[in-house]
């Protein structure tokens, strides 16, 4: 069994849904492991971090079908300072919408990634309705694909895993416009202005 180092790169980590996957991917992880978020100014101390552990797990959510800026980043920095050894680097990726297939293009960056730098690549569990599921009933789901995750990553094996909510896709819409129309409500933002373009006047 190795060790697993994981990475929080949604650019809101303190608060962030990815926080709350890696918590509980440690908890179905039977080794050692560590959690870091990255931050603008972390990225030469996490390459160097990573020389300490057979694997890495990034976490991180879905940002315009793609990976968030702040994974970019550091990717690029890893690319100019790569540990002597590379660990299998996995993937806990959540979005927004219902499908976890939404998810396919930010692995295949992650994935391109690794095969132009010498990366192994190992797991993938991708979530659908991310924002929404740990806070219904699915979330044993979850927590089920967390430990098969888990389970793929310790003994090294290549698996690539979704969850979602077994849902009807008219009810998720309607569930989730009422949740944001709410929000956009108590932040004093219509609906009419959230389909806009507009983004704080601008
Ligand atoms: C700027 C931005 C872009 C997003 N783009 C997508 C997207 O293209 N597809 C999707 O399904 N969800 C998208 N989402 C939703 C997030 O993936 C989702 O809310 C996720 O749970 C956020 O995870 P986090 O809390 O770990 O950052 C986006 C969210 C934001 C803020």
């Amino acid at each position: 069994m190795g060790s697993v180092m994981l990475i929080n790169a949604s650019p809101r980590a303190p608060k962030s849904n990815s926080r709350r996957y890696a918590e509980l991917f440690v908890q179905a992880w039977p080794g050692e492991s560590a959690c870091f978020a990255l931050t603008k100014t972390n990225h030469p101390e996490l390459c160097g971090e990573l020389e300490h552990y057979s694997d890495l797990l990034l976490v991180f959510p879905l940002y315009a079908d793609g990976i968030p800026v702040t994974l970019l980043n550091f990717l690029k920095t890893l690319e100019e300072h790569p540990p002597r050894h590379r660990p299998t680097v996995s993937v806990l990726i959540n979005c927004g919408f219902l499908e976890p297939g939404q998810n396919d293009v930010a692995v295949q960056m992650v994935e391109l990634f690794c095969g132009q730098n010498g990366y192994p690549f190992g797991s993938v569990l991708k979530i659908g309705g991310g924002e929404a599921i740990l806070d219904t009933p699915f979330r044993g789901l979850v927590r089920r694909k967390l430990r098969k995750l888990a389970g793929a990553i310790s003994a090294g094996r290549h698996r690539s895993l979704q969850v979602t909510m077994p849902l009807p896709k008219r009810l998720f819409l309607r569930a989730s416009t009422a949740y944001w129309t709410d929000m956009g409500g108590r932040g004093g933002v219509t609906r009419e202005q959230m389909a806009t373009m507009e983004i704080e006047g601008r």
